[in-house]
């Protein structure tokens, strides 16, 4: 059985600073890396930056700067942010790095050689901001059906790639893989779009000059999300198909935001046919973030800055509310108070309380020394059960990439340990010396049940599930065995716990 996984973002346009939408998508990707390492697979998580392109030109141009020093200065904030949100990432791929540009070098001469690619002459309608070209009728008013600004008239020649070809294979594709786009209301839009026809793409362009030069003919300059989409093979090592190429390829999950959709499941699939390569075996477009009831955008000011919210929230409660407040494939708002209301409602009160109450209990009762337990009686069992279906839960619920509803199947243990500790009431059980080996099978459910929600948490909130497990005396990285009842061994020495997360006053509006 392989136990490889592979795990991608978007490599991010460099004309832009990070903000909540790239570190949304980045979460996700990490928490999917960092499972599947706690299951034992091999993991390569694949993150970068798109730094070719007419808009990054632009950007420079109007910076002052060099395409190349703008790239340079601006994939070092990312870096710097990822770092802060502690993700996990693999390999970071630039788009100028050599590596990626002698990949796509070949990759178009391959497909140019076959026939795939031929040189046409253009004319349509192009979005700058989105690098995208479009017919009149798609047109709204003659602005961009995608971000709604203008739009101009190019003519110029072109090298085609015959995406036309593809369309049946692309569509039967799409059809016998139901898994292949997801969610599934994108899937549909998707195969409308394709069943509404598959022109050919215009993949050169000779208007400027930043970008990665047709192979024998530079004065084209290959288009960008040609260049951009192929990073994640080159980050691999293609056009070489031995060794991480051989053990990754194809990804397991590309995610992505639901407006880079097409390029992935239309463009990139076909680029892949004609090339003779694998297809990847799941896109999956996450909705996107609005600001307090707006849309994000620079000229309202409202552009949520990463590491300002890592600041003053900390990096696990940014982290958990991310993923937890919306489902991965639908819009969500983010705002501040439903970010206080999250970290005092289920990071302070439920979770963190749980770990606090049990273990200033077992310091009380047993001088922090865990009991071996004695039988199990029906609420035991019924507690147990409940972990152990958790760990089920999550993995299924992980394995949709339903990231909210994972960490609701952990929440609902986290509840019933609450709810476990006021029906046994062990302070009453403390009363009694003949309740001893109750009080200790008591706390050893408790602990015991709370070292497995830690070993799940730690995909999510890694700085707190080490904490956590360091003062439940468990020093070993989170891994599959731990995910099994019975772990926690007598004799282990657990410490109090301090607040894991302090609750932060609410502000009233
Ligand atoms: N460079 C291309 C991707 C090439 S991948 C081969 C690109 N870059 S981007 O920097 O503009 O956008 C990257 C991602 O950020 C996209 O997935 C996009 O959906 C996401 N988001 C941008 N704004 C967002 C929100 N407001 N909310 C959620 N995600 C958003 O496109």
């Amino acid at each position: 059985m392989s136990r490889a996984f592979y795990v991608t973002t978007p490599i991010y346009y460099v004309n832009d600073v990070p903000h909540i939408g790239h570190a949304y998508t980045t979460l996700a990707a990490d928490v999917l890396a960092r499972y599947r390492r706690l299951k034992g697979y091999e993991v390569f998580f694949l993150t970068g930056t798109d730094e070719h392109g007419q808009k990054v030109e632009k950007a420079a141009n109007a910076a002052g700067e060099t395409p190349q020093e703008l790239a340079d200065r601006v994939m070092k904030r990312f870096q710097a942010l990822w770092e802060k949100l502690d993700i996990s990432y693999t390999d970071f791929i630039r788009t100028t790095q050599e590596r990626h540009k002698k990949g796509v070098s070949k990759i178009f001469k391959d497909v140019m050689e076959k026939g795939d690619i031929y040189l046409g002459e253009y004319e349509d309608w192009y979005c700058t901001p989105c690098e995208t070209f479009w017919t009149e009728t798609q047109l709204i008013d003659y602005k961009c059906p995608d971000c709604n600004r203008p739009t101009e008239k190019l003519k110029e020649e072109s090298y085609f790639f015959r995406m036309s070809k593809y369309q049946e294979q692309l569509l039967a594709h799409i059809e016998a893989n139901p898994e292949f786009i997801q969610p599934k209301s994108r899937r549909n839009e998707i195969i409308s779009f394709v069943k509404e026809g598959l022109r050919d793409l215009s993949v050169s362009r000779t208007t400027f000059s930043w970008g990665i030069p047709v192979p024998g003919n530079d004065k084209h300059i290959i288009y960008v999300w040609f260049d951009a989409l192929a990073n994640y093979i080159t980050a691999l090592g293609y056009p070489e198909e031995s060794g991480n190429f051989d053990k990754f390829w194809p990804v397991d999950a590309h995610l992505i935001g639901k407006d880079i959709l097409r390029f992935h499941a239309v463009y990139w699939p076909t680029f892949l046919m004609a090339a003779g390569l694998p297809l990847p075996k799941k896109v999956f477009a996450h909705g996107w973030w609005t600001i307090e009831g707006q849309k994000m955008s620079k000229s309202l000011q409202n552009v949520v800055e990463p590491n300002m919210l890592v600041e003053k929230y900390g990096v696990d409660a940014v982290r958990y509310f991310l993923l937890r407040e919306v489902p991965f494939g639908l819009d969500g708002d983010f705002s501040h108070s439903a970010l206080v209301h999250r970290i005092n409602s289920d990071l302070a009160n439920d979770l963190g309380n749980l770990l606090n109450r049990s273990t200033a209990m077992l310091n009380k009762y047993f001088g922090g020394i865990v009991q071996a337990p004695a039988d199990l009686t029906d609420m035991d069992l019924a507690y147990q059960e409940k972990t152990r279906e958790m760990v089920r839960q999550v993995d299924m619920h992980l394995e949709e990439l339903a990231f909210s509803k994972a960490l609701q199947a952990i929440w609902e243990v986290v509840s019933a340990g609450n709810k476990y500790i006021d029906e046994t009431a062990p302070w009453t059980l403390a009363k009694d010396p003949a309740q001893k080996e109750r009080l200790a099978t008591v706390m050893y459910c408790l602990l015991e049940s709370q070292r497995i929600v830690y070993q799940l948490i730690s995909a999510f909130m890694p700085q707190t599930a080490v904490k956590a497990l360091s003062y439940l005396g468990v020093t070993d990285a989170p891994n599959e065995n731990g995910l099994q009842w019975g772990g926690l061994e007598s004799g282990t020495q657990v410490t109090k716990a301090e607040a894991l997360f302090p609750r932060i006053e609410e502000k009233s509006e």
